[in-house]
């Protein structure tokens, strides 16, 4: 099914009923969807929860702006015996190794494109045979219009938190120079960004294969370079290692686009991954790409709805 950039990608009505009660409302399914009681799409809670297709609409967005991810691959069984070469450890077979990685989305066809070292460990797994996933999440550019306050923050039966007592220190007028704000130069006091929770992510499952069309490296480096400028000093050819642009050919996806009760969390099939076009994922927006959303807000929307 293709979407038209008249449908929204959810219920707008029942996203408006969440902000404009004034209160979010909690989730009900967190990590699975909600049993569907009939052919309806529509959660218990009324939320409609996407389809596998808006959620790939979605996936292929946040891998087009999405410059980094991790990759994981396995070491190989017969990975004894690396250590004379480069200090590895012996017993690592079998074992999964995550890292990150500079990612760039140059073909736009749902296969991610990663200018591979010949050094990395990941791409030593690579050619060593191991298969490869890439996990990468969606994070708002803008932060969301309010918090959702942790309990320290709203009750005084928690006596041991540092908000309670600086609150405690200024209503006693004790405070040192106790504006609320902060200074500019604080860091956020966030640990985690936003509700992260709620937030779309996915893994991407397949295998590496090398882009092998020399025709094609002038155009891949430029696509590289605009989104990882430092990158230019280990295109290719570059003096100090071995590099090559690579594709990871996806064969699976797997779909957490927030709480169960309002996106969906499942496989998504590998040939609606693939047939998103970039008019599609040029359509919508992801939560905080524009100022003013909800923590808890539903999904994406199109256009300028
Ligand atoms: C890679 O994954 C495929 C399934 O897609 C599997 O058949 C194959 O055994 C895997 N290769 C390794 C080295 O694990």
């Amino acid at each position: 099914m293709r979407l038209t950039s008249s449908i929204p990608l959810v219920s707008l009505a029942a996203a408006a009923a969440v902000v404009e009660a004034g209160t979010l409302s909690p989730p009900e399914h967190i990590f699975d969807n909600p049993p569907q009681s009939s052919s309806s799409s529509s959660s218990s809670s009324g939320h409609k929860i996407p389809t596998s297709y808006e959620s790939a609409v979605m996936g292929r967005r946040i891998l087009a702006l999405t410059p980094l991810g991790n990759l994981a691959t396995t070491f190989p069984a017969d990975n004894d015996g690396y250590g004379a070469e480069e200090n590895r450890p012996d017993g690592l077979g079998g074992m999964p190794h995550t890292l990150m990685e500079y990612v760039a989305d140059c073909e736009d066809e749902g296969n991610p494109t990663f200018l591979a070292i010949n050094i990395e460990t990941t791409f030593k797994n690579v050619r060593d045979g191991s298969n490869i996933s890439l996990a990468q999440q969606w994070t708002p550019p803008y932060p969301p219009d309010k918090r959702i306050k942790s309990a320290t923050t709203t009750t005084t039966t928690t006596t041991s938190s540092p908000g309670f007592l600086s609150r405690l220190m200024s209503w006693l007028g004790l405070g040192s120079d106790d504006d609320d704000d902060g200074d500019e130069d604080d860091p956020p006091k966030e640990v985690v960004p936003y509700s992260a929770a709620n937030l779309p992510r996915f893994s991407l499952l397949g295998y590496i294969e090398k882009i092998d069309d020399p025709s094609a490296t002038a155009a891949l480096s430029k696509c590289f370079v605009e989104k990882h400028p430092d990158a230019k000093y280990w295109l290719p050819g570059n003096r100090i290692h071995v590099s090559e642009f690579v594709r990871l050919v996806a064969q699976q996806v797997y779909w957490v686009g927030g709480f169960g009760d309002r996106a969906y969390i499942g496989w998504i099939p590998i040939d609606e991954w693939k047939s998103v076009t970039r008019d599609e994922w040029e359509s919508i927006s992801l939560p905080g790409e524009k100022k003013g959303w909800k923590e808890w807000s539903v999904g994406a929307t199109v256009g300028d709805l």
